[in-house]
């Protein structure tokens, strides 16, 4: 579907100055209803979206509109969703490295909690509330020693991670979080890691907070009025045009089956990638093909700086020509030629894609590069002095 989309707005494309991102908000709006409808099925499920992975205002809104809260990981991001329509107290804080100034933010604005990574990180917001004369609810991001089947540089919740509290030391945390007057305990949180396409990592995950709920049941503490079990679905970046929309029921099946809440308790979500990942495409143009020795280069005019996913972490997105249709010989087989898809920065790993089959490109041909929602604008930079990316959605064409 949405690929019969994008070669519909080639003709508006082709006025646009590349390389740009766009999203599909048809695509977001089906994407969101789709949420809805699996956590409106449970008394107390709420989808708190996570903002790292596209901040981009227009997209925002939409998603708040929608009736979801935030997920911030900065003053910067809790700022972003304030000016665009997220109440502060749907909005929750988490991050190892909260400085002064953004907790004072937070607690001026009125969140809804921090998630707490440390200990020093609870005394220095217990002391900055009671300077202001707030209490700060807190919930502590315990880290869940449980592994995920996806890239290494995006799991967070084994030991050896920079992320939350051990597990060990969650009833140590909790009891200080209770001595301190300006602060008040309420939930717990969790996130494993990102591109996770296996059930079993997030049931192994339920089993884990299931366990840590009998301890605390056991220890009689009885406040656990949240369980934030952060994001990491994973998108289809192989294929996206067969599975526009991630599959939220097995996802949030696995929750309904696996993990017991007790009663009251208010279940959290904060899924980024699979909310706005297949929405968003870098469109950009085929500036040179470059016959080297050994390999066929088609140059395009984004770069590293646009999309750094597959110069950070060799990951792979579909890449289409939206210029020609289909090419086949006399005989009507298709035909295809092998690429390198790169971009202008200097750096050897400003590559797209190897040996990559497209029709034959050509100079001027414009490309999508797909399932770049996520983690795409936002991690824009201006390295070799690049403007960052602009970025168009359905209803600006
Ligand atoms: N909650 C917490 C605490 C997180 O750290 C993250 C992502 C999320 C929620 C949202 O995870 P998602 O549903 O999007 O998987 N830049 C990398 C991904 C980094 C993810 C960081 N944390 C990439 O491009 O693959």
């Amino acid at each position: 579907m949405t690929k019969r989309l994008l070669q519909d707005q080639k003709e508006r494309f082709e006025s646009l100055k590349t390389p740009f991102y766009y999203y599909d908000t048809d695509l977001l709006a089906e994407t969101l209803s789709a949420i809805k409808s699996e956590t409106d099925k449970h008394e107390g499920w709420h989808l708190h979206y996570a903002v790292k992975a596209c901040a981009n205002p227009k997209v925002l809104r939409q998603i708040q509109q929608a009736g979801f809260g935030a997920d911030c990981v900065s003053g910067g991001e809790i700022r972003t969703c304030l000016e665009n329509g997220f109440p502060a107290d749907e909005i929750v804080f988490a991050g190892v490295g909260k400085a002064d100034w953004e907790i004072e933010l937070a607690l001026e604005a009125g969140i809804q909690y921090f998630n707490v990574e440390s200990i020093p990180e609870l005394e220095v917001i217990a002391e900055i509330a009671s300077r202001m004369n707030k209490i700060a609810n807190v919930s502590f991001r315990i880290n869940p020693d449980v592994g995920a089947h996806t890239h290494s540089h995006i799991t967070t919740g084994l030991a050896e991670n920079k992320f939350g509290i051990a597990k060990e030391d969650m009833l140590h945390v909790i009891q200080v979080a209770k001595s301190l007057p300006s602060v008040r305990f309420v939930g717990l949180h969790f996130h494993i890691g990102s591109q996770i396409l296996q059930m079993d990592d997030f049931e192994a995950l339920c089993y884990r907070i299931n366990e840590l709920q009998d301890q605390l049941e056991a220890a009689g503490i009885t406040e656990v009025h949240n369980i934030n079990v952060g994001g990491g679905l994973g998108i289809n970046y192989d294929n996206p045009d067969e599975a526009p929309i991630p599959d939220f029921k097995s996802y949030f099946e696995t929750y309904a089956k696996h993990l017991k809440l007790r009663p009251g308790q208010r279940l959290h979500f904060e899924l980024g990638r699979a909310v706005v990942g297949q929405c968003g495409s870098l469109i950009t143009r085929c500036l040179y093909i470059k016959q080297a020795k050994e390999k066929q280069f088609v140059i395009v005019d984004a770069g590293m700086t646009e999309l750094m996913r597959p110069a950070l972490y060799g990951a792979k997105h579909h890449i289409q020509n939206l210029s020609v249709g289909q090419q086949t010989t006399d005989n009507g087989q298709e035909t295809l030629f092998k690429y390198d898809i790169v971009g202008p920065i200097c750096e050897s790993s400003d590559t797209f894609a190897r040996d990559f089959t497209l029709p034959e490109t050509r100079r001027g041909d414009l490309l999508a590069i797909r399932s770049a929602g996520a983690y795409g604008e936002t991690m824009a930079s201006q390295y070799n002095c690049r403007e960052l990316p602009k970025a168009y959605t359905t209803a600006d064409m």
